[in-house]
């Protein structure tokens, strides 16, 4: 397979853990993947779930639903988008936080867009042999209530012990410091993993120090970028205060051979990781 990424590049990811890739989408296809979101969510009944995200005690139904979404595309609301009777507060598509977490297997047009021939080059560059998909997360950081997400590394939810994951994450908007861009710390991937989450939602802390977050730079992208994320690179990204919104779509992949560990929270028992082809 031909090569994607300059020597450079390949040099920039190893030292930094990270690494943009601008207009690796075309904005017609940014535009595409946003329609089948929209269409998707509108798709969506919110039946009973809106309870389980309106009160604040049902955090068993809560997790659950979580843990069972690897081999299905669910839908998780923003913390602020109902009220205490589980009414939305506003226009369904406004109040999804986020779609997870089997996109790339269940829905034709994210099934396509993951397995490009661009991002399987990507991947090989990268040196992740035999790839499979471990998970996909459309991201919606509605305006003005897009929630914050701490600073964290991908490896303490998604752990594979050989060879970290890697994220691939796709800005389908512009995504600035007004919306809530991503942020790193440069070279943070270098950093042994601090805590792991296992399936049963349990948390291991291996070091408690905290971030230096002084250390951060935001990684400010347009429509159609890519950044690539090693699984220990420490990342967030702040509230969505602004009035527009910063849809991002995301893809976690592994290589296929290592193991991936029977007590990470994702589990597919009914259907097997997939790889491109
Ligand atoms: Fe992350």
């Amino acid at each position: 397979m031909s090569s994607l990424l300059s020597s450079s590049e390949i040099e920039f990811y190893n030292t930094n853990g990270y690494l943009i890739l601008e207009n690796f989408v075309p904005s017609h296809v940014c535009n595409l993947l946003r329609e089948q979101a929209k269409h998707l969510i509108n798709e969506f009944d919110p039946g009973e779930i809106k309870t389980i995200f309106s009160t604040k005690d049902q955090r068993h139904s809560k997790y659950q639903y979580f843990l069972d979404s690897g081999d299905k595309i669910r839908f998780f609301f923003e913390e602020s988008a109902l009220d205490e009777k589980g009414e939305l507060k506003r226009e369904k598509v406004l109040c999804i936080n986020k779609i997870g977490h089997a996109l790339h297997d269940l829905d034709p047009v994210f099934y396509s867009f993951s397995r490009s021939h661009k991002l399987a080059m990507l991947v090989n560059d990268l040196r992740i042999s035999n790839p499979l998909f471990v998970q996909s997360m459309y991201i919606c950081k509605q305006p003005h209530i897009g929630g914050e997400v701490t600073c964290h590394q991908d490896s303490t939810y998604l752990y594979v012990k050989e060879q970290p994951v890697t994220g691939f994450w796709f800005a389908l908007e512009n995504a600035t410091l007004a919306n809530g861009c991503l942020w790193a710390i440069p070279g943070g991937h270098r950093t042994p993993l601090k805590s792991r989450m296992f399936r049963n939602t349990s948390v291991e802390h291996y070091d408690k120090t905290p971030w230096e977050l002084n250390k951060m730079t935001p990684l400010e992208v347009k429509q159609g970028s890519l950044i690539v994320l090693h699984g220990l690179l420490p990342h967030m990204s702040k509230e969505n205060t602004s009035a527009q919104s910063r849809h991002a779509y995301t893809l976690h992949v592994m290589s296929g051979d290592c193991e991936y560990p029977s007590d990470n929270w994702l589990q597919r028992p009914n259907m097997p990781f997939s790889g491109f082809c």
